[in-house]
């Protein structure tokens, strides 16, 4: 009997791997999570005001329900025509989700059908993996390297395709090597993608992080790749409104009327109030997302320096919200030094072997904390490190 596609997964790696470390991080009182990926920050107030004034006015259900999502969509709308160079159709172009996460599955089931391979440059988001195993297709990791900072080569996408090949996932900035894919080299997979009619499967989760001038290209920004990309966003990030589960995939009308299929199978539409919430954050005022930029601009320098002081080799992060570090000098599997970290200095960073096996020895650090939580943490940390050699 073969095996169902929840079966399939294995429980203990991935996502489930990082719950058990935040569970045993929430044992301490002193504890500091540089493992997280949501943001620190208050989501901004005038989002909260918009959504306290919806409550004193209650919509009548049906009808203003789908009003919202109509007005959101068109707001998303124009995010992607000013942030991304894409134009989409927001009536049958964009479908809502609840967060990234629902948005990165459903883009995944839509694209792949059993047995389809599909090209990841790796290291990469864990839940790419689990998404891929869900619908049957086969991940076909394409490397990159600390030395060369992450950057993904085109070259070696291409000699990774043959005729199974249906997909080319595009995360940039990336997740968790912090590397932003440039206009060059999205133009040369775009073409790869046209030569071999391949589907690109585009991530902009992070593209209002970038730092040192990097410059992010949306997939379906190019001429004529709009017809075979879905692209996926979501307010989390930004807007450091992880909570409030609003997302979106973006593609070409055939694709989306069967994204939404499912979508609409699986938990319907998005709540009214994160629509809201939605539609105050892409319409209102810019400067808090301008400042928690500016914010993770100081931090990440904060991080470099202590990376630099202890001598750890790492990739330069262009974008994101973290640095992907090489430990593997201190000769430990990546989850022994993520346990003996937390234990010794009630510090957690997520091990590298939570984005796939080829990543152990690397540890990710986030830079989601204030500057004073970041500096004390990592000074616990490089000051245990030193201890191990
Ligand atoms: C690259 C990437 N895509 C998607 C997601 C999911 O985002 P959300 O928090 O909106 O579910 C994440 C979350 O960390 C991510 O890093």
């Amino acid at each position: 009997m073969s095996l169902r596609p929840t079966e399939a997964v294995p429980a203990r790696t991935g996502t489930s791997l990082l719950y058990a470390l935040l569970a045993q991080l929430r044992q301490y009182t002193d504890g500091v999570n540089l493992g997280r990926g949501d943001p620190d920050f208050a989501t901004p107030s005038h989002i909260l005001d918009a959504v306290r004034a919806a409550l004193d006015a209650p919509e009548r259900e049906l009808g203003d329900a789908s009003r919202l999502r109509a007005n959101l969509c068109e707001a998303i709308a124009a995010r992607l025509r000013r942030i991304n160079g894409i134009q989409v159709d927001p009536q049958t172009e964009i479908v809502l989700t609840q967060g990234g996460q629902e948005a990165l599955f459903l883009m995944v089931q839509t694209a792949l059908a059993p047995g389809d391979e599909v090209l990841v440059p790796e290291p990469n988001y864990n839940t790419y993996a689990d998404a891929i195993r869900f619908a049957g297709a086969v991940r076909v990791p394409v490397a990159t390297s600390v030395e060369e900072h992450f950057a993904v080569d085109p070259e070696k996408v291409r000699a990774a395709i043959t005729p199974a090949t249906r997909a080319i996932v595009m995360v940039s900035p990336n997740n968790p090597s912090a590397a932003v894919l440039s206009p060059d080299q999205v133009k040369a997979l775009a073409a790869l993608a046209e030569q071999h009619d391949l589907l690109v499967l585009a991530d902009d989760i992070y593209d209002r992080f970038l730092y040192d001038g990097a410059v992010h290209t949306s997939p379906a920004s190019l001429p004529g790749m709009k017809a075979r990309t879905l692209t996926l966003n979501a307010l989390s990030k930004a807007y450091a409104m992880t909570g409030w589960r609003l997302g979106w995939v973006a593609g070409p009308a055939p694709l989306m009327a069967q994204l939404r299929r499912v979508k609409e199978a699986t938990s319907g539409g998005v709540s009214t109030l994160s629509v809201r919430a939605g539609i105050a954050a892409l319409t209102g005022p810019e400067e808090p997302l301008l400042e928690m930029h500016a914010a993770y601009t100081r931090r990440r320098r904060i991080v470099l320096d202590a990376l630099d002081s202890a001598g750890f080799r790492y990739g330069i992060p262009q974008g994101g919200q973290f640095v992907l570090a090489d430990m593997r000098r201190l000769g430990l599997s990546s989850l022994d030094l993520a346990r003996r970290i937390l234990e010794e200095t009630h510090v957690l960073i997520y091990p590298g072997v939570s984005f796939g096996e080829a990543w152990d020895g690397f540890m990710r650090i986030t830079f989601l904390q204030p500057e004073p939580v970041l500096q004390d943490a990592l000074a616990r940390v490089v000051h245990a490190l030193s201890a191990l050699g």
